[in-house]
């Protein structure tokens, strides 16, 4: 018998209201037994990354990054659109150079006045849509002093661990169809970026430009241009 097709999502899903919703379990998927020696790795090296630094993280969902990031950085402001993922971020053990507060990751607004030498965002990149990419990247370093480091971390794609692709759109964005423990299901855009695609938006906007890749996970630095 044919498997039954996938339930269609009920609309286009809003992102930050999607996590919301997925926030109480959202860290099982740092639970999967084939990453474990993936996420060991790269907490350590988040750690070394922004030693001495003032760190503006962005979409710090539970913080499940925060606690490395900030193991030795001089500052670290942990930010989201969601208080509800935030407060689970919380509860984590955080070193008292931590601080919270609800910023939306795309317009950075209420920041004034803030002073950043680095930037950080686990598991956002994916999510941003392709044709906003280059705005979000001005608009950041806009945020940020120059020379900064930033580092952005994000899934690769891995047949075996991740869910199926089921759309692309005109624009080359990929989507995939997720179901909630309520039931309720969502398509959410999710990209998987090539080292290539990050380097040539990088191109003009940034130096030092440093790609690592794991099984399971990518992350790229750069120093904002001066
Ligand atoms: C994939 S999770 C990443 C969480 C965390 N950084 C990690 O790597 O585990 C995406 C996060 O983006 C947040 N988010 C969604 N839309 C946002 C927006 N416009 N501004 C800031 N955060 C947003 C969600 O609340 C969620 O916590």
């Amino acid at each position: 018998m044919p498997a039954a097709p996938a339930p269609a999502p009920a609309a286009a899903t809003d992102l930050a209201d999607y996590y919301r919703r997925r926030a109480a379990y959202y860290e099982r998927v740092y639970h999967k037994p084939e990453r474990q020696a993936d996420l060991r790795a790269m907490e350590a090296w988040l750690a070394e990354a922004f030693t001495g630094r003032r760190v503006l993280e962005l979409a710090c969902g539970t913080g499940w990054w925060t606690p490395h990031g900030a193991a030795r950085a001089a500052h670290w402001l942990a930010t989201d659109l969601n208080p509800e993922t935030m407060a689970l971020a919380r509860l984590k053990a955080l070193p008292p150079t931590v601080e919270f507060a609800v910023i939306d990751a795309h317009g950075l607004d209420g920041l004034a006045g803030r002073s950043f030498d680095a930037a950080f965002a686990g598991c956002w990149w994916s999510h941003i849509p392709l044709a906003r990419l280059p705005g979000w990247i001005d608009k950041l370093h806009r945020q940020l002093q120059p020379g900064a480091r930033v580092v952005v971390l994000d899934n690769r794609f891995v047949q075996t661990s991740n869910l199926p692709i089921t759309r692309r759109d005109a624009e080359g964005n990929t989507y995939q169809t997720r179901s909630l423990d309520d039931g309720s299901v969502h398509e959410v855009l999710k990209n998987f970026p090539t080292a290539d695609g990050l380097r040539r938006l990088l191109a003009r906007r940034a130096s030092g430009f440093e790609w690592t890749a794991w099984t399971h996970y990518w992350a790229a630095s750069w120093r904002v241009a001066a």
